[in-house]
């Protein structure tokens, strides 16, 4: 049965009005204007309609879609910038570059058939990657060629995907899901002494990642928690894959389980900003609600003598979007006290990419493990 709230999109085609289900992942609504379009546009056109906010239906061959969309690719690329005068300015105008591109290579539809089915020449079989993504399919739809890329890709990263040195054993991101590809922070958790191995907390586990390190450390029960579904999914089939699941919990919670451990870790999304889409509200605190929350309600989860664990990268200080005297007052307004820090240089392939705008403050960044205690009252 389609979705009843699922949104809609109507277009005029041979003489005819036809409606499919509207899919976006970014939360695009729905387009007003559809052009029905062919191997016979060209990027210049295509470019051009997609700028002016007119949505394009493909109906030609797939494989030319892709050459396409890579042609307004290079188009968007070459749009002058405006210079930045400080690094918040850099950082505000590299996302509002980074939605106008969504906006604008967003344009270039494909139809989907109720199955997904893409009902082109030369198209992929790209069923199993949409089920996996959206849940099963249950009527026509039309999604932007970019984001069914992504649902793509995020199928073969799920398949293949990430080696975790201190596991020794691949991770398998889901869509949608923060993926441990930056392995220095599971390193830091690695390595940290641990204050005791009856018991730790994980929140907001994503992948189950760092759960899964803690439980191979020797930890005899992790609880982890998340509160997105598909991270929920995620962390259970990779607690299951690694065979982990008499020791690993996982179960939705907003920040902490209940009760107290002596250990309790959290990896926040390290910058605070709105996010646009599911995979940003990993990398995005919206107000750095998650970092306040688990800094506010730290003390009551520690148990006598526990220590939290505050994974966390000071981008966002390079940047301007948080100084690091309102983190640590943050720490101190949780009753909380800092007990050590262990730091590292991530390997950041676009931390060497001089044309990048955040060159500088990726450049200068360092991901740190915070270990906090409860002070004494
Ligand atoms: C940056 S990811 C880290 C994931 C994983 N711990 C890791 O290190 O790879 C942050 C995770 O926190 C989750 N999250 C955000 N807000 C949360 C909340 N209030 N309660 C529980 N989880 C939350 C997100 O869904 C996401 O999976």
């Amino acid at each position: 049965m389609p979705d009843p709230q699922a949104p809609l999109v109507s277009w005029h085609e041979a003489g005819a009005t036809r409606t499919a289900c509207w899919r976006s992942e970014r939360g695009a609504p729905p387009p007003r204007r559809v052009t029905v379009v062919d191997d016979r546009l060209g990027a210049d056109a295509a470019f051009r309609l997609a700028s002016e906010g007119s949505a394009l239906l493909w109906r030609g061959d797939f494989q030319n879609a892709r050459q396409l969309l890579q042609a307004m690719t290079r188009r968007v690329e070459r749009t002058r910038r405006k210079p930045a005068a400080t690094p918040a300015d850099a950082f505000n105008l590299y996302r509002l570059a980074q939605s106008q591109r969504a906006r604008t290579l967003g344009m270039l539809l494909l139809p989907l058939d109720a199955d997904y089915t893409i009902p082109l020449r030369r198209a992929p079989d790209v069923r199993q990657a949409c089920r996996d993504a959206w849940g099963p399919g249950d009527a026509p739809s039309l999604v932007s060629l970019r984001e069914l890329l992504g649902v793509i890709g995020a199928h073969e990263w799920r398949k293949k995907g990430v080696e975790i040195a201190a596991l020794g054993a691949r991770i398998h991101p889901h869509y949608g899901v923060f993926s441990p590809v930056r392995g220095e922070y599971v390193a830091l958790l690695a390595q940290a002494p641990l204050p005791a191995a009856t018991l730790a907390f994980d929140v907001g586990t994503g992948t189950g990642v760092l759960a899964a390190v803690l439980a191979r450390r020797g930890v005899q029960r992790v609880v982890a928690t998340d509160r997105d579904p598909r991270a929920l999914a995620c962390a259970r089939d990779n607690v299951a894959r690694l065979g982990l699941g008499g020791q690993v919990e996982i179960v939705e919670a907003d920040l902490f389980p209940d009760g107290r451990a002596p250990l309790v870790v959290c990896n926040p999304p390290w910058l605070p900003g709105r996010a646009h889409t599911p995979l940003e509200r990993a990398v995005y605190d919206p107000g750095g609600a998650m970092l306040r929350g688990f800094l506010a309600g730290l003390a009551a989860h520690l148990a006598p003598g526990g220590e939290g664990w505050l994974i966390l990268s000071d981008l966002a200080e390079h940047l301007g979007l948080r100084s690091r005297d309102a983190l640590l007052a943050m720490i101190d307004a949780g009753g909380l006290a800092v007990a050590g820090r262990l730091d590292t240089r991530p390997v950041h392939p676009r931390a060497a990419d001089e044309r990048d705008p955040l060159h500088a403050a990726r450049a200068a960044e360092i991901t740190s493990l915070w270990r906090l205690t409860a002070r004494a009252a």
